[in-house]
Protein backbone atom coordinates (compact mmCIF):
# COMPACT_ATOMS: atom_id res chain seq x y z
CA UNK A 1 0.00 0.00 0.00
CA UNK A 2 1.12 3.73 -1.25
CA UNK A 3 0.32 6.84 -1.29
CA UNK A 4 0.16 8.54 -5.20
CA UNK A 5 2.89 11.18 -5.52
CA UNK A 6 2.45 13.09 -8.34
CA UNK A 7 3.37 16.19 -7.02
CA UNK A 8 6.33 16.91 -5.20
CA UNK A 9 7.31 20.40 -2.72
CA UNK A 10 10.68 21.13 -2.14
CA UNK A 11 11.14 24.26 0.48
CA UNK A 12 14.81 25.31 0.06
CA UNK A 13 16.53 25.67 -3.02
CA UNK A 14 19.92 25.58 -1.70
CA UNK A 15 23.32 22.76 -2.15
CA UNK A 16 20.60 20.17 -1.09
CA UNK A 17 17.10 21.05 -2.77
CA UNK A 18 18.30 21.99 -6.27
CA UNK A 19 20.49 19.42 -6.88
CA UNK A 20 18.58 16.46 -4.71
CA UNK A 21 14.86 17.53 -6.67
CA UNK A 22 17.22 18.03 -10.22
CA UNK A 23 17.91 14.22 -9.81
CA UNK A 24 14.22 13.60 -8.25
CA UNK A 25 13.10 14.86 -11.74
CA UNK A 26 15.61 13.67 -14.18
CA UNK A 27 14.86 9.96 -12.89
CA UNK A 28 10.77 10.10 -12.12
CA UNK A 29 9.83 11.54 -15.15
CA UNK A 30 5.78 10.85 -13.80
CA UNK A 31 6.29 12.97 -10.85
CA UNK A 32 6.19 17.07 -11.02
CA UNK A 33 9.02 18.65 -9.02
CA UNK A 34 8.25 21.87 -7.57
CA UNK A 35 11.38 24.19 -5.66
CA UNK A 36 10.38 26.65 -3.92
CA UNK A 37 12.06 29.33 -1.82
CA UNK A 38 11.35 32.63 -0.52
CA UNK A 39 14.86 34.22 -1.81
CA UNK A 40 13.62 35.71 -4.83
CA UNK A 41 17.26 36.28 -6.22
CA UNK A 42 17.86 32.74 -5.67
CA UNK A 43 15.02 31.47 -7.46
CA UNK A 44 15.49 33.73 -10.59
CA UNK A 45 19.08 32.29 -10.52
CA UNK A 46 17.61 28.55 -10.81
CA UNK A 47 15.55 29.90 -13.40
CA UNK A 48 18.50 32.15 -15.41
CA UNK A 49 17.73 31.34 -19.57
CA UNK A 50 21.75 30.89 -19.14
CA UNK A 51 23.06 27.79 -17.35
CA UNK A 52 26.22 29.59 -16.25
CA UNK A 53 23.84 31.56 -13.62
CA UNK A 54 23.18 28.94 -11.76
CA UNK A 55 23.31 29.94 -8.00
CA UNK A 56 25.46 27.08 -7.70
CA UNK A 57 28.20 25.39 -9.42
CA UNK A 58 28.08 21.33 -9.25
CA UNK A 59 29.61 19.24 -12.16
CA UNK A 60 26.57 17.15 -14.21
CA UNK A 61 23.83 19.60 -12.61
CA UNK A 62 23.73 21.60 -15.50
CA UNK A 63 22.81 19.00 -17.57
CA UNK A 64 20.31 17.64 -15.87
CA UNK A 65 18.35 20.98 -15.26
CA UNK A 66 18.54 21.83 -19.04
CA UNK A 67 16.71 18.05 -19.52
CA UNK A 68 14.22 18.43 -17.31
CA UNK A 69 13.39 22.46 -15.84
CA UNK A 70 10.21 23.90 -17.37
CA UNK A 71 9.27 19.76 -18.07
CA UNK A 72 8.41 18.59 -14.86
CA UNK A 73 11.27 20.70 -12.31
CA UNK A 74 10.21 23.94 -11.94
CA UNK A 75 11.45 26.39 -9.70
CA UNK A 76 9.13 29.20 -7.74
CA UNK A 77 8.62 31.53 -4.68
CA UNK A 78 5.02 30.66 -4.88
CA UNK A 79 5.35 28.74 -1.66
CA UNK A 80 1.48 28.70 -0.50
CA UNK A 81 0.67 27.78 -4.34
CA UNK A 82 2.40 24.56 -3.84
CA UNK A 83 2.09 23.72 -0.42
CA UNK A 84 -0.90 22.93 -0.97
CA UNK A 85 -0.64 20.86 -3.92
CA UNK A 86 1.89 19.16 -2.61
CA UNK A 87 2.04 15.21 -2.04
CA UNK A 88 4.95 15.04 -0.56
CA UNK A 89 6.91 17.89 0.68
CA UNK A 90 10.47 18.02 1.80
CA UNK A 91 12.06 20.17 4.10
CA UNK A 92 15.27 21.06 2.74
CA UNK A 93 15.92 24.36 4.77
CA UNK A 94 18.92 25.93 6.78
CA UNK A 95 19.83 24.75 10.28
CA UNK A 96 22.77 26.56 11.14
CA UNK A 97 24.32 27.27 14.58
CA UNK A 98 22.43 29.47 17.05
CA UNK A 99 24.08 32.30 17.25
CA UNK A 100 22.14 33.96 19.99
CA UNK A 101 20.45 32.84 23.27
CA UNK A 102 20.29 29.75 25.12
CA UNK A 103 22.89 27.07 23.30
CA UNK A 104 24.45 29.71 21.10
CA UNK A 105 27.51 28.51 19.65
CA UNK A 106 26.24 25.04 19.73
CA UNK A 107 22.64 24.11 19.11
CA UNK A 108 21.13 24.03 15.62
CA UNK A 109 18.73 26.71 14.74
CA UNK A 110 15.50 26.07 14.16
CA UNK A 111 13.42 29.02 12.96
CA UNK A 112 13.49 28.06 9.22
CA UNK A 113 12.21 24.70 10.28
CA UNK A 114 9.74 26.14 12.53
CA UNK A 115 8.28 28.61 9.63
CA UNK A 116 8.26 25.76 6.77
CA UNK A 117 6.38 23.79 9.55
CA UNK A 118 4.04 26.64 9.91
CA UNK A 119 3.37 26.75 6.33
CA UNK A 120 2.56 23.61 5.92
CA UNK A 121 0.50 23.59 8.64
CA UNK A 122 -1.61 25.93 7.42
CA UNK A 123 -1.50 25.13 3.59
CA UNK A 124 -1.35 21.62 3.05
CA UNK A 125 -4.66 19.70 1.95
CA UNK A 126 -5.67 16.47 2.33
CA UNK A 127 -2.83 13.88 3.68
CA UNK A 128 0.39 15.28 3.11
CA UNK A 129 4.01 13.35 3.75
CA UNK A 130 6.45 15.74 5.03
CA UNK A 131 9.71 14.42 4.80
CA UNK A 132 12.74 16.31 6.59
CA UNK A 133 15.78 16.49 4.61
CA UNK A 134 17.38 19.35 6.45
CA UNK A 135 19.97 18.19 9.14
CA UNK A 136 18.12 17.95 12.39
CA UNK A 137 18.74 17.45 15.71
CA UNK A 138 17.89 13.99 16.73
CA UNK A 139 13.39 14.33 17.73
CA UNK A 140 13.00 17.09 15.91
CA UNK A 141 9.94 15.46 13.95
CA UNK A 142 8.18 15.30 17.22
CA UNK A 143 8.44 19.32 17.14
CA UNK A 144 6.93 19.17 13.24
CA UNK A 145 4.66 16.79 14.09
CA UNK A 146 3.59 18.99 17.32
CA UNK A 147 3.55 22.42 15.17
CA UNK A 148 1.66 20.51 12.27
CA UNK A 149 -1.01 19.73 14.13
CA UNK A 150 -1.30 23.13 16.14
CA UNK A 151 -1.59 25.57 13.62
CA UNK A 152 -4.62 27.14 13.44
CA UNK A 153 -7.15 26.98 10.47
CA UNK A 154 -6.80 30.16 8.74
CA UNK A 155 -9.64 32.66 8.03
CA UNK A 156 -9.93 33.25 4.32
CA UNK A 157 -6.39 31.56 3.70
CA UNK A 158 -7.80 28.40 4.51
CA UNK A 159 -7.48 26.45 1.33
CA UNK A 160 -8.33 22.53 2.40
CA UNK A 161 -10.22 20.04 4.20
CA UNK A 162 -9.28 17.92 6.54
CA UNK A 163 -5.56 17.46 7.06
CA UNK A 164 -3.65 14.41 7.91
CA UNK A 165 0.78 14.35 8.24
CA UNK A 166 2.93 11.91 8.07
CA UNK A 167 6.77 12.90 9.22
CA UNK A 168 9.66 10.88 7.89
CA UNK A 169 12.88 11.62 8.28
CA UNK A 170 15.19 11.31 5.01
CA UNK A 171 18.94 12.86 5.53
CA UNK A 172 20.46 13.45 2.51
CA UNK A 173 24.67 12.46 2.33
CA UNK A 174 25.69 14.23 -1.04
CA UNK A 175 29.02 15.95 -0.78
CA UNK A 176 29.25 19.35 -2.37
CA UNK A 177 31.20 18.61 -5.49
CA UNK A 178 29.80 15.39 -6.24
CA UNK A 179 26.42 15.78 -5.66
CA UNK A 180 25.16 14.66 -8.76
CA UNK A 181 27.20 11.62 -8.52
CA UNK A 182 26.37 10.99 -5.01
CA UNK A 183 22.58 11.22 -5.27
CA UNK A 184 22.79 9.40 -8.71
CA UNK A 185 24.44 6.06 -7.29
CA UNK A 186 24.23 7.03 -3.57
CA UNK A 187 25.98 4.51 -0.83
CA UNK A 188 22.78 4.27 1.20
CA UNK A 189 19.34 6.07 1.59
CA UNK A 190 18.01 6.23 4.72
CA UNK A 191 14.28 6.71 5.37
CA UNK A 192 12.84 7.16 8.84
CA UNK A 193 9.30 7.07 9.40
CA UNK A 194 6.50 5.31 11.95
CA UNK A 195 3.92 4.79 9.50
CA UNK A 196 5.03 1.97 6.92
CA UNK A 197 2.75 3.89 3.87
CA UNK A 198 4.41 6.46 3.74
CA UNK A 199 7.65 5.21 4.02
CA UNK A 200 7.06 2.59 1.44
CA UNK A 201 5.90 5.93 -0.64
CA UNK A 202 9.12 7.42 -0.44
CA UNK A 203 10.93 3.97 -1.04
CA UNK A 204 8.99 3.54 -4.15
CA UNK A 205 10.57 6.97 -4.93
CA UNK A 206 14.13 5.82 -4.72
CA UNK A 207 13.44 2.90 -6.54
CA UNK A 208 13.12 4.48 -9.62
CA UNK A 209 17.06 4.44 -10.07
CA UNK A 210 18.68 3.17 -6.32
CA UNK A 211 19.00 -0.83 -5.84
CA UNK A 212 17.00 -2.21 -3.02
CA UNK A 213 19.25 -3.57 -0.73
CA UNK A 214 20.68 0.18 -0.86
CA UNK A 215 17.62 2.04 1.02
CA UNK A 216 17.77 1.51 4.46
CA UNK A 217 14.38 2.11 6.70
CA UNK A 218 14.54 2.61 10.27
CA UNK A 219 12.33 4.01 13.23
CA UNK A 220 12.35 8.34 13.18
CA UNK A 221 15.42 8.75 15.87
CA UNK A 222 17.54 6.66 14.48
CA UNK A 223 17.41 8.30 11.36
CA UNK A 224 17.64 11.90 12.71
CA UNK A 225 20.51 10.77 14.63
CA UNK A 226 22.30 8.72 11.82
CA UNK A 227 22.72 12.10 9.72
CA UNK A 228 24.73 13.39 12.84
CA UNK A 229 26.62 10.59 13.70
CA UNK A 230 28.19 10.20 10.27
CA UNK A 231 28.98 14.08 9.43
CA UNK A 232 30.43 13.23 13.45
CA UNK A 233 32.76 10.39 12.34
CA UNK A 234 33.72 12.10 8.59
CA UNK A 235 35.19 14.73 10.59
CA UNK A 236 36.91 12.94 13.20
CA UNK A 237 38.75 11.15 10.51
CA UNK A 238 39.99 14.23 8.86
CA UNK A 239 40.89 16.27 11.90
CA UNK A 240 42.91 12.10 13.04
CA UNK A 241 45.08 12.35 9.69
CA UNK A 242 45.40 15.88 10.16
CA UNK A 243 47.02 15.48 13.59
CA UNK A 244 49.30 12.78 12.37
CA UNK A 245 50.08 15.71 9.68
CA UNK A 246 52.03 17.59 12.26
CA UNK A 247 53.58 14.81 13.61
CA UNK A 248 55.20 13.17 10.04
CA UNK A 249 56.80 16.96 9.18
CA UNK A 250 58.53 16.38 12.75
CA UNK A 251 59.63 12.40 12.97
CA UNK A 252 60.50 12.45 8.81
CA UNK A 253 57.64 10.37 7.94
CA UNK A 254 55.29 11.81 5.17
CA UNK A 255 51.38 11.43 5.75
CA UNK A 256 50.43 10.15 2.44
CA UNK A 257 52.46 6.67 3.05
CA UNK A 258 51.07 6.84 6.53
CA UNK A 259 47.48 7.64 4.98
CA UNK A 260 48.16 4.15 2.63
CA UNK A 261 49.50 2.44 4.70
CA UNK A 262 46.72 2.47 7.33
CA UNK A 263 43.93 2.65 4.76
CA UNK A 264 44.80 -0.18 3.09
CA UNK A 265 43.80 -2.26 6.58
CA UNK A 266 40.09 -2.94 5.65
CA UNK A 267 38.96 -2.08 8.59
CA UNK A 268 40.36 1.00 8.32
CA UNK A 269 39.82 2.18 4.77
CA UNK A 270 41.08 4.26 2.44
CA UNK A 271 38.43 7.24 1.90
CA UNK A 272 38.73 10.50 4.01
CA UNK A 273 42.41 10.68 4.92
CA UNK A 274 43.49 13.15 2.74
CA UNK A 275 45.50 15.77 5.62
CA UNK A 276 44.86 19.37 4.71
CA UNK A 277 44.46 22.79 6.09
CA UNK A 278 40.92 21.51 7.93
CA UNK A 279 37.89 21.04 7.12
CA UNK A 280 35.70 23.42 5.77
CA UNK A 281 31.68 23.30 4.66
CA UNK A 282 28.72 24.30 6.07
CA UNK A 283 28.10 21.24 7.83
CA UNK A 284 30.89 19.16 9.59
CA UNK A 285 31.45 22.08 12.32
CA UNK A 286 27.81 22.91 12.56
CA UNK A 287 26.59 19.11 13.09
CA UNK A 288 29.47 18.21 16.11
CA UNK A 289 28.65 21.54 17.81
CA UNK A 290 24.85 20.30 17.70
CA UNK A 291 25.78 16.81 18.81
CA UNK A 292 28.22 17.80 21.69
CA UNK A 293 24.90 20.57 22.56
CA UNK A 294 22.60 17.53 22.55
CA UNK A 295 25.34 15.54 24.73
CA UNK A 296 25.51 18.02 26.73
CA UNK A 297 21.77 18.00 27.42
CA UNK A 298 21.23 14.59 28.20
CA UNK A 299 24.58 15.22 30.83
CA UNK A 300 26.95 13.16 29.04
CA UNK A 301 29.27 15.64 29.04
CA UNK A 302 32.37 12.96 28.66
CA UNK A 303 31.17 12.39 25.13
CA UNK A 304 30.40 15.73 24.13
CA UNK A 305 34.38 16.64 25.53
CA UNK A 306 35.36 13.65 23.20
CA UNK A 307 33.66 15.05 19.74
CA UNK A 308 34.67 18.88 20.98
CA UNK A 309 38.26 17.96 20.58
CA UNK A 310 37.77 16.85 16.81
CA UNK A 311 36.87 20.66 16.33
CA UNK A 312 39.99 21.72 18.62
CA UNK A 313 42.05 20.01 16.10
CA UNK A 314 40.63 21.49 13.28
CA UNK A 315 40.84 25.08 14.97
CA UNK A 316 44.83 24.17 15.54
CA UNK A 317 45.54 22.69 12.06
CA UNK A 318 44.09 26.28 10.43
CA UNK A 319 46.08 28.25 12.87
CA UNK A 320 49.49 26.40 12.38
CA UNK A 321 49.79 26.63 8.86
CA UNK A 322 50.22 30.57 9.05
CA UNK A 323 52.77 29.97 11.87
CA UNK A 324 54.85 27.59 9.50
CA UNK A 325 54.61 30.16 6.88
CA UNK A 326 55.94 32.85 9.30
CA UNK A 327 58.78 30.88 10.03
CA UNK A 328 59.73 29.81 6.97
CA UNK A 329 59.58 33.21 5.45
CA UNK A 330 61.92 34.33 8.22
CA UNK A 331 59.15 35.21 10.95
CA UNK A 332 58.28 38.42 8.84
CA UNK A 333 56.13 38.60 6.53
CA UNK A 334 55.21 42.10 6.66
CA UNK A 335 54.72 44.17 3.79
CA UNK A 336 55.21 40.61 1.27
CA UNK A 337 52.49 39.85 -1.58
CA UNK A 338 51.48 36.20 -0.60
CA UNK A 339 49.19 34.53 -3.81
CA UNK A 340 46.07 32.63 -2.37
CA UNK A 341 45.62 29.40 -4.55
CA UNK A 342 41.70 28.36 -3.73
CA UNK A 343 39.22 29.97 -1.39
CA UNK A 344 36.49 28.02 -1.45
CA UNK A 345 36.18 24.84 1.25
CA UNK A 346 37.21 22.03 -1.18
CA UNK A 347 37.32 22.05 -5.19
CA UNK A 348 34.78 21.67 -7.55
CA UNK A 349 32.26 24.02 -5.78
CA UNK A 350 31.98 27.72 -5.19
CA UNK A 351 30.68 27.70 -1.82
CA UNK A 352 32.86 29.52 0.89
CA UNK A 353 31.31 28.37 4.21
CA UNK A 354 33.38 27.21 6.85
CA UNK A 355 36.39 27.47 4.12
CA UNK A 356 39.91 27.03 6.28
CA UNK A 357 40.77 29.94 3.57
CA UNK A 358 38.85 32.62 5.41
CA UNK A 359 40.73 32.14 8.75
CA UNK A 360 43.88 31.34 7.08
CA UNK A 361 43.51 34.69 5.04
CA UNK A 362 42.47 36.45 7.90
CA UNK A 363 45.38 35.22 10.23
CA UNK A 364 47.96 36.19 7.10
CA UNK A 365 47.00 39.58 7.06
CA UNK A 366 46.88 40.31 10.58
CA UNK A 367 50.40 39.43 10.18
CA UNK A 368 51.03 42.35 7.80
CA UNK A 369 51.17 40.79 4.32
CA UNK A 370 49.36 41.47 0.84
CA UNK A 371 46.85 38.56 -0.24
CA UNK A 372 45.80 37.97 -3.97
CA UNK A 373 43.33 35.50 -4.15
CA UNK A 374 42.30 33.58 -6.55
CA UNK A 375 39.91 30.84 -6.61
CA UNK A 376 38.22 28.88 -10.67
CA UNK A 377 34.86 29.63 -8.82
CA UNK A 378 34.41 31.66 -6.44
CA UNK A 379 33.49 35.59 -6.99
CA UNK A 380 35.32 38.53 -5.63
CA UNK A 381 31.59 39.83 -4.23
CA UNK A 382 31.88 36.43 -1.91
CA UNK A 383 35.05 36.78 -0.78
CA UNK A 384 34.25 40.54 0.33
CA UNK A 385 31.49 39.27 2.30
CA UNK A 386 33.68 36.61 3.77
CA UNK A 387 36.84 38.90 4.37
CA UNK A 388 35.27 41.93 4.99
CA UNK A 389 31.36 41.98 6.02
CA UNK A 390 30.63 39.41 8.73
CA UNK A 391 33.89 39.65 11.00
CA UNK A 392 33.48 37.29 14.25
CA UNK A 393 32.99 38.48 17.57
CA UNK A 394 35.54 40.91 18.50
CA UNK A 395 37.08 41.18 15.29
CA UNK A 396 37.77 44.54 13.32
CA UNK A 397 37.32 43.89 9.75
CA UNK A 398 38.35 47.31 8.79
CA UNK A 399 42.34 46.49 8.52
CA UNK A 400 41.29 43.63 6.09
CA UNK A 401 40.15 46.29 3.44
CA UNK A 402 43.30 47.04 0.97
CA UNK A 403 44.73 44.15 1.84
CA UNK A 404 43.79 42.06 -0.73
CA UNK A 405 42.53 41.98 -4.23
CA UNK A 406 41.02 39.37 -6.54
CA UNK A 407 42.96 38.07 -9.19
CA UNK A 408 41.65 36.59 -12.41
CA UNK A 409 44.10 34.14 -13.18
CA UNK A 410 46.82 32.20 -11.57
CA UNK A 411 49.24 34.47 -13.41
CA UNK A 412 47.46 37.55 -11.85
CA UNK A 413 47.66 36.43 -8.42
CA UNK A 414 51.40 35.62 -8.75
CA UNK A 415 53.27 38.96 -9.87
CA UNK A 416 55.89 39.77 -8.15
CA UNK A 417 54.50 37.14 -5.23
CA UNK A 418 56.45 35.60 -2.96
CA UNK A 419 55.00 33.19 -1.96
CA UNK A 420 52.08 30.65 -2.96
CA UNK A 421 49.59 29.02 -0.29
CA UNK A 422 47.76 26.37 -2.05
CA UNK A 423 44.19 26.09 0.00
CA UNK A 424 42.47 24.08 -2.05
CA UNK A 425 42.49 21.08 -4.33
CA UNK A 426 41.24 22.26 -7.55
CA UNK A 427 42.73 20.82 -11.00
CA UNK A 428 44.25 23.50 -11.71
CA UNK A 429 46.83 23.74 -9.13
CA UNK A 430 47.95 20.50 -10.15
CA UNK A 431 51.10 20.25 -12.75
CA UNK A 432 52.07 24.08 -11.91
CA UNK A 433 54.42 25.54 -14.94
CA UNK A 434 56.67 26.11 -12.62
CA UNK A 435 59.73 27.19 -14.35
CA UNK A 436 56.94 29.89 -16.10
CA UNK A 437 55.50 31.26 -12.42
CA UNK A 438 58.89 31.63 -10.50
CA UNK A 439 59.75 34.50 -13.16
CA UNK A 440 57.36 36.47 -12.23
CA UNK A 441 58.24 36.30 -8.93
CA UNK A 442 60.30 37.67 -6.46
CA UNK A 443 63.05 35.38 -4.99
CA UNK A 444 63.56 33.57 -2.90
CA UNK A 445 60.18 32.42 -3.98
CA UNK A 446 57.93 29.81 -1.58
CA UNK A 447 55.68 27.38 -2.46
CA UNK A 448 53.00 26.21 0.93
CA UNK A 449 51.00 23.55 -0.08
CA UNK A 450 48.03 22.45 2.31
CA UNK A 451 46.87 20.19 -0.15
CA UNK A 452 49.35 17.77 -1.34
CA UNK A 453 49.35 18.72 -5.17
CA UNK A 454 52.73 19.89 -6.00
CA UNK A 455 55.28 17.96 -7.81
CA UNK A 456 57.42 18.57 -4.94
CA UNK A 457 60.98 17.99 -7.49
CA UNK A 458 59.74 19.48 -10.17
CA UNK A 459 59.00 22.96 -7.96
CA UNK A 460 62.44 22.41 -6.58
CA UNK A 461 64.46 22.27 -9.48
CA UNK A 462 62.17 25.32 -10.69
CA UNK A 463 64.33 27.20 -7.33
CA UNK A 464 60.98 27.21 -5.29
CA UNK A 465 61.43 26.43 -1.70
CA UNK A 466 58.79 24.26 -0.94
CA UNK A 467 56.56 23.05 2.37
CA UNK A 468 54.46 20.60 1.82
CA UNK A 469 51.56 19.53 4.55
CA UNK A 470 52.57 16.70 6.70
CA UNK A 471 56.02 15.69 4.65
CA UNK A 472 59.28 17.13 6.25
CA UNK A 473 61.33 15.59 3.21
CA UNK A 474 62.29 18.78 1.99
P1 LIG B 1 21.28 26.55 1.81
O1 LIG B 1 21.47 27.68 2.73
O2 LIG B 1 22.11 26.45 0.58
O3 LIG B 1 19.75 26.54 1.31
C1 LIG B 1 18.66 26.68 2.16
C2 LIG B 1 17.58 27.49 1.44
O4 LIG B 1 16.39 27.48 2.23
C3 LIG B 1 17.94 28.97 1.23
O5 LIG B 1 17.89 29.28 -0.16
C4 LIG B 1 16.85 29.74 2.03
O6 LIG B 1 16.45 30.93 1.39
C5 LIG B 1 15.73 28.73 2.05
N1 LIG B 1 14.77 28.93 3.14
C6 LIG B 1 15.01 29.03 4.47
N2 LIG B 1 13.87 29.14 5.14
C7 LIG B 1 12.86 29.11 4.24
C8 LIG B 1 11.45 29.17 4.34
N3 LIG B 1 10.84 29.25 5.53
N4 LIG B 1 10.74 29.13 3.20
C9 LIG B 1 11.35 29.03 2.01
N5 LIG B 1 12.68 28.94 1.85
C10 LIG B 1 13.43 28.99 2.96
O7 LIG B 1 21.40 25.23 2.69
P2 LIG B 1 21.89 23.78 2.20
O8 LIG B 1 23.37 23.73 2.11
O9 LIG B 1 21.08 23.38 1.01
O10 LIG B 1 21.50 22.90 3.47
C11 LIG B 1 20.15 22.62 3.76
C12 LIG B 1 20.11 21.54 4.83
O11 LIG B 1 20.69 20.34 4.31
C13 LIG B 1 20.89 21.84 6.11
O12 LIG B 1 20.20 21.29 7.20
C14 LIG B 1 22.20 21.11 5.91
O13 LIG B 1 22.78 20.74 7.15
C15 LIG B 1 21.76 19.89 5.16
N6 LIG B 1 22.79 19.26 4.29
C16 LIG B 1 23.62 20.07 3.54
C17 LIG B 1 24.54 19.47 2.68
C18 LIG B 1 25.47 20.30 1.82
O14 LIG B 1 26.34 19.72 1.18
N7 LIG B 1 25.34 21.63 1.75
C19 LIG B 1 24.59 18.08 2.56
C20 LIG B 1 23.72 17.31 3.32
C21 LIG B 1 22.82 17.92 4.18
C1 LIG C 1 30.10 16.42 3.92
C2 LIG C 1 29.88 14.90 3.90
O1 LIG C 1 30.94 14.30 3.16
C3 LIG C 1 28.54 14.56 3.25
O2 LIG C 1 28.30 13.16 3.34
C4 LIG C 1 27.43 15.31 3.99
O3 LIG C 1 26.18 15.06 3.36
C5 LIG C 1 27.72 16.79 3.96
O4 LIG C 1 29.02 17.04 4.58
C6 LIG C 1 26.74 17.60 4.74
O5 LIG C 1 26.03 17.09 5.58
O6 LIG C 1 26.76 18.79 4.46
P1 LIG C 1 30.92 18.24 2.19
O7 LIG C 1 31.06 19.10 3.40
O8 LIG C 1 30.18 18.78 1.03
O9 LIG C 1 30.19 16.86 2.58
O10 LIG C 1 32.36 17.84 1.65
P2 LIG C 1 33.46 16.76 2.12
O11 LIG C 1 33.98 16.11 0.92
O12 LIG C 1 32.97 15.89 3.19
O13 LIG C 1 34.61 17.69 2.68
C7 LIG C 1 34.46 18.41 3.89
C8 LIG C 1 35.79 19.05 4.25
O14 LIG C 1 36.72 18.06 4.67
C9 LIG C 1 36.45 19.81 3.10
O15 LIG C 1 37.03 21.00 3.58
C10 LIG C 1 37.51 18.84 2.61
O16 LIG C 1 38.58 19.47 1.96
C11 LIG C 1 37.91 18.18 3.90
N1 LIG C 1 38.49 16.83 3.70
C12 LIG C 1 37.70 15.82 3.28
C13 LIG C 1 39.84 16.64 3.97
O17 LIG C 1 40.56 17.57 4.36
N2 LIG C 1 40.35 15.38 3.78
C14 LIG C 1 39.59 14.33 3.36
O18 LIG C 1 40.15 13.21 3.24
C15 LIG C 1 38.24 14.56 3.10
Amino acid sequence: MVFEVNKICCIGAGYVGGPTMSVIADKCPHIKVNVVDRNQSRISAWNDENLSNLPIYEPGLKTIIRRCRNKNLFFSINIKKHISEADMIFISVNTPTKTKGIGAGQASDLKWIEACAREIGKYAKGETIVVEKSTLPVRTAETIKLILTSVEKPGEDFLGSEKKFFILSNPEFLAEGTAINDLEKPDRVLIGGEDNKSVESLRQIYLNWVDEEKILTTDLWSSELSKLIANAFLAQRVSSINSISALCEVTQANVNEVAKAIGMDSRIGKYFLKSGPGFGGSCFKKDILNLVYICNHYGLSEVAEYWEKVISINNWQKKRITKVILDKMFTNISGKKVAIFGFSFKSNTNDTRESPAISICKDLIEEGCYLSIFDPKVTRDQIILDLEMNPAENEDSSNIIGKWDYAESIDDAIKGADAIVILSDWDDFYNLDYITIIQLMRKPSWIFDTRNVVDIQAAKESGFNVWSLGNSNI
